[in-house]
């Protein structure tokens, strides 16, 4: 199959390669103008509506913004915010840095995977819930502390970590 040319692409996705993330894609490549010098806010764009960075979309964007593949994979995964796959609908992130672990995060850490049955970086079968290292929320002198989708929590209890999340797998809120 003929590739398509970059003059035509610059203007509009090509056609033949419409999959559900394009219009995601195009989106945030007209938000900020097609511009290389800003692929982060653009990965960023799409990262927040699309909860990541679909592989498949990178020789798009490439393409798009007149850049290697190579220079836009190695920004998706340079920047751990970037996700190849899709983020659960709530993430939840445990303080792993030397204050909170001085104070236990290490073992919150270890029942929340429990309690989830994932690892870190991992997403729940059902989609609900991510979990996420983080290295220092600003938030030291409560520490451990933990942050529920951007949420801060500090002092944290295993109990009150158990409490939490028991109630976000229940009722996809942290209201018990
Ligand atoms: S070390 Fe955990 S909030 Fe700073």
């Amino acid at each position: 199959m003929k590739a398509p040319d970059r003059q035509r692409s610059k203007g509009m996705l090509p056609v033949m390669t419409l999959a559900p993330w394009h219009a995601a894609v195009e989106r945030a490549l007209v938000r900020y103008e097609k511009r290389p010098s800003a692929l982060i806010q653009i990965l960023h764009a799409i990262q927040d509506e699309l909860r990541h960075v679909p592989p498949d979309a990178v020789p798009v964007i490439a393409n798009v913004l007149n850049l290697s593949r190579a220079e836009v994979h190695g920004v998706v995964t340079f920047y751990h915010d970037f996700k190849s796959t899709p983020l659960g609908r709530h993430v939840v992130r445990i303080c792993r840095a030397e204050s909170c672990q001085a104070v236990g995060s290490d073992m919150l850490a270890a029942r929340a995977r429990a309690q989830l049955r994932i690892g870190d970086h991992g997403t729940t079968a059902d989609g609900a819930v991510t979990l996420e290292p983080v290295y220092c929320l600003g938030n030291c002198a409560l520490s451990p502390a933990m942050t529920i989708d951007g949420e801060i929590y500090g002092r944290v209890t295993p109990e009150r970590l158990e409490s939490l999340l028991g109630a976000l797998s229940r009722t996809g809120t942290v209201q018990p």
